[in-house]
């Protein structure tokens, strides 16, 4: 089986812990878009892992690949991979020799960039990815292969440094010594990596012919998608299910299963657009009640109630075959859900809503809650299955499903690993 796990949403459905929890000790994982902005969180009876390089199931997996469609910074990944060895010591790890190398230079374009847009900043997380991907695509950026030879990343980096420097106007790196530090700071990362870095593709190819077992992980959410996203506020790479193949070679029609995970609610970090947010009281009230504070950079999260016109584009555009959800357990704080049902009905692409294009009153409908599950409910739960399942929860996964029309195959109803359970 080759699967392929991403979100419907703004980013943070809970993309990891399904990923962990379809991943197998002898599955090949790979990451094919983004860098450390994606934060994916597993946790088991040993601990919370955030995952921001690595694939979310590296703790038990056989194989990694971090694909060429990537922006790395080495720096994060020696350290995440220094968490995670001791964790799982006979894992395999590869990383594309064509993905691109994300410095700290990158890092002061991304705050000096968000200076300059001032009111209309995007709230990036200042970790580099836009300024990487836009060195990318000018052609001028470093890929992981440079990292071996100091010369080549001095000579790209007095480039980048010439041709942006507006961006990098009172930073240090117009400097010629501050230049010569990071180059050699990046290319002093070489030793540490160099047994991992190989062109990629070759290795999927085979693992492909072979059959092996193969899980996709996506980073972000669809709606942060470069150009299908709610642009300008969105992220810099394509998210949607078609990127697999750019970012890592492996074409679309070799997955079997495309997995659409979305939270039971909505939240969102950073600005733009939010039909279904909610404000004041109710919203500290599910943020508090889902922990909704940003895996990679801490800040809060923007929270609100499901968007279901918003997920039915979303899982069209990835031609997803089934959906996952997660944080079932946080919707029993209220009495009363609610769910976006539609739009106006003149509106006929719901993107144009979130563009800002067009303007709707979001049309809900309320459902009965289930209540806070008792730790002991929960266990049950795992231990019996769905069928344990509250009415009231069975009566919002089937409404989802419905609203869809799309086949609910694993929800989440806890934050441990084990509270993950197989629908029938
Ligand atoms: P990702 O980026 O899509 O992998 O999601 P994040 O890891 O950034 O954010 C999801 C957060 O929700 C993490 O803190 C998870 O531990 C947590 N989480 C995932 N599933 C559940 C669940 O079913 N219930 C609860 N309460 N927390 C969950
Ligand atoms: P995971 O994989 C949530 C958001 C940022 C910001 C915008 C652009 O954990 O779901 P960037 O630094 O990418 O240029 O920021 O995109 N963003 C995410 N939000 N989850 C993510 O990843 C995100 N990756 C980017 O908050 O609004
Ligand atoms: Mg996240």
């Amino acid at each position: 089986m080759r699967s392929l796990v991403l979100g419907l949403q703004f980013g943070d459905e809970g993309k990891g812990k399904i990923t962990d929890f379809i991943s197998g000790k002898d599955s090949v994982l790979v990451r094919y878009n983004g860098g450390t902005n994606a934060g994916h969180t597993v946790v088991t009876g040993k601990g919370t892992f955030k995952f921001h390089l690595l694939p979310a199931g590296s703790l038990r997996s056989k194989t990694i690949v971090l694909g060429n469609g990537m922006v790395i910074d080495p720096e994060a990944l020696i350290s995440e991979i220094k968490t995670i060895l001791p964790e799982n010591p006979e894992l395999r790890i590869l990383v594309s020799s064509a993905a691109n190398v994300v410095t700290k230079l990158h890092k002061a374009i991304d705050k000096s960039q968000e200076e300059m847009r001032g009111a209309s900043k995007i709230g990036t997380t200042s970790h580099g990815i836009g300024p990487t991907y836009e060195e990318k695509y000018s052609r001028n950026g470093i890929r992981i292969e440079d990292l071996k030879d100091v010369n080549i990343v001095r000579k790209k980096l007095s480039l980048i440094s010439k041709m942006r420097e507006s961006e990098l106007r009172g930073t240090e790196y117009q400097s010629e010594e501050k230049l010569d530090e990071l180059a050699n700071e990046l290319a002093s990362s070489w030793p540490s990596i160099k047994n991992f870095v190989t062109r990629t593709e070759s290795f999927l190819f085979e693992s492909v012919r072979s059959g092996e077992e193969m899980v996709f992980e996506g980073g972000h959410g669809t709606l942060l998608d470069i150009d299908f996203g709610s642009y300008p506020y969105v992220t810099s790479s394509n998210t949607v299910s078609g990127a697999i193949h750019t970012g890592s070679g492996v074409s679309l029609r070799k997955i079997n299963r495309i997995i659409g995970v979305i939270k039971s609610y909505t939240s969102r970090v950073g600005e733009g657009p939010f039909p279904t947010e909610l404000k004041g009281q109710e919203a500290d009230k599910l943020r508090e009640a889902g922990s909704e504070y940003g895996t990679t950079t801490g800040r809060p999260r923007r929270v609100g109630w499901l968007d279901i016109p918003l997920i039915k584009y979303a899982s069209e555009l990835n031609d997803v075959d089934e959906l996952s959800i997660t944080k079932l357990d946080v919707l029993g704080a209220f009495k009363e859900i609610s769910i976006c049902k539609s739009y106006d009905h003149s509106i006929t692409n719901p993107m144009n809503v979130l563009l800002g294009f067009e303007k709707t009153v979001p049309e809900y409908i309320t459902m009965d809650s289930w209540g806070i599950l008792k730790e002991s409910e929960i266990q049950h739960i795992v231990e019996t299955g769905y069928k344990s399942v509250p009415q009231e929860m069975k009566d919002y996964i089937g409404t989802i499903e419905k609203m869809c029309n799309k086949p609910v195959k694993i929800i989440s109803i806890g934050k441990i690993r084990e509270s993950t359970i197989i629908k029938e």
